[in-house]
């Protein structure tokens, strides 16, 4: 199980970062992905953007290979028993422990005029969410590693005190390193809130993608053979070889290592391949985007199918709260 928060476009660090584990986990086990429509209004709580946010994250996410026959693609907002379960679990999160989450003091930083009760059971709705499908197995980032740590302890203080009703969920990965997507500006790694010149998004076009790629940082190239690379050149190559081919990859190391290599020329390389990369991806969502008589199929199945099972979960668990008086 996994959310996605629809308050954005996605990009590259997005696709290696997590959907394209979505991707390879949906062979395998019974996956449900989410659009955190709900956890949105947290920090959005203007809508007029949603419908279309909803609409391209589903597109975007469908592009990028997930398939809904495979797994369960559904809206937050679709599962009302998601709000009934996160009720239950707010008696048993303390303002304490909350307050000491790491997203909610940032996000209080960012924008300390809108402190509300959402924001600070977050991660209780989140909770909900996952446990909602008795979920153990969570793709997601590193960001995200506190918040399944606080869904541990809800889940264990509900089984203590209701009865063994949830697996303890966990972070899910299939590398056990995580992919680095460095920035094009050589610093950091590309996210939403980074700067857009370097970061490249799956809805970028030819042309903004070459733009983008050609002023990453570079210099006049190594002296010695063999020597280190320096940080912006080591990320030039991080790219290159995410989305470029292994001879590819081979010839500009070698070029480096022996004082050949021309920074142009790569950059040039790069650029291609990237847009090689992302353009089918941003075709195949614009087709979907324009089909509204299909997302609203996909939203419905994907609907059906996580009601049922969230339906299943709450009868135990009124069962076990023991709210069953007749
Ligand atoms: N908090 C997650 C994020 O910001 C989104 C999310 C909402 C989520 N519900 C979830 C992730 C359930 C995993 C499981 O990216």
């Amino acid at each position: 199980m996994s959310g996605i928060r629809p308050t954005g476009f996605l990009h590259l660090g997005n696709y290696f970062g997590a959907i394209r584990n979505y991707v390879r986990m949906q062979e395998e086990f019974d996956c449900y992905y989410m659009v955190a429509d709900l956890h949105s209004l947290t920090t959005h709580p203007d809508t007029r953007e949603l419908r279309t946010n909803v609409h391209r994250v589903l597109s975007e996410n469908i592009a990028c290979g997930l398939d809904p026959e495979k797994a369960a693609l559904y809206c937050q907002s679709h599962v009302r028993e998601t709000s009934e379960l996160y009720l239950y679990l707010n008696m048993l999160a303390y303002k304490g422990e909350l307050e000491k989450t790491v997203t909610f003091k940032d996000k209080v930083r960012q924008n300390p005029e809108n402190v509300n009760a959402g924001l600070l059971t977050y991660p209780v709705l989140q909770t909900a969410d996952i446990i909602i499908h008795r979920a153990q197995y969570v793709p997601v980032g590193k960001d995200q590693e506190q918040h399944l740590e606080m869904a541990r302890n809800f889940v264990n203080r509900f089984n203590h005190r209701y009865g063994n009703v949830f697996p303890e969920p966990h972070a899910f990965n299939f590398n056990s390193e995580l992919i680095k997507v460095p920035s094009l500006d050589g610093s950091g790694k590309m996210s939403k809130s980074e700067n857009q010149m370097s970061t490249l998004y799956l809805a970028d076009g030819d042309e903004v993608i070459r733009k983008k790629v050609m002023k990453a940082k570079t210099d006049n190239g190594p002296t010695e053979q063999n020597s280190p690379k320096p940080d912006y050149i080591e990320n030039v190559f991080s790219l290159l070889k995410l989305v470029s081919d292994k001879p590819v990859i081979d010839h500009f190391e070698m070029a480096y290592n022996t004082c050949n290599i021309r920074y142009g020329e790569m950059k040039n390389q790069l650029a291609e391949d990237m847009v090689r990369f992302i353009a089918p991806i941003r075709e195949k969502t614009n087709h979907i985007l324009h089909d509204e008589a299909y997302l609203r199929r996909v939203m419905e199945q994907g609907a059906e199918k996580a009601n049922q099972s969230a339906a299943a979960t709450m009868q135990l668990v009124r069962q076990a709260i023991g709210l069953n008086y007749y």
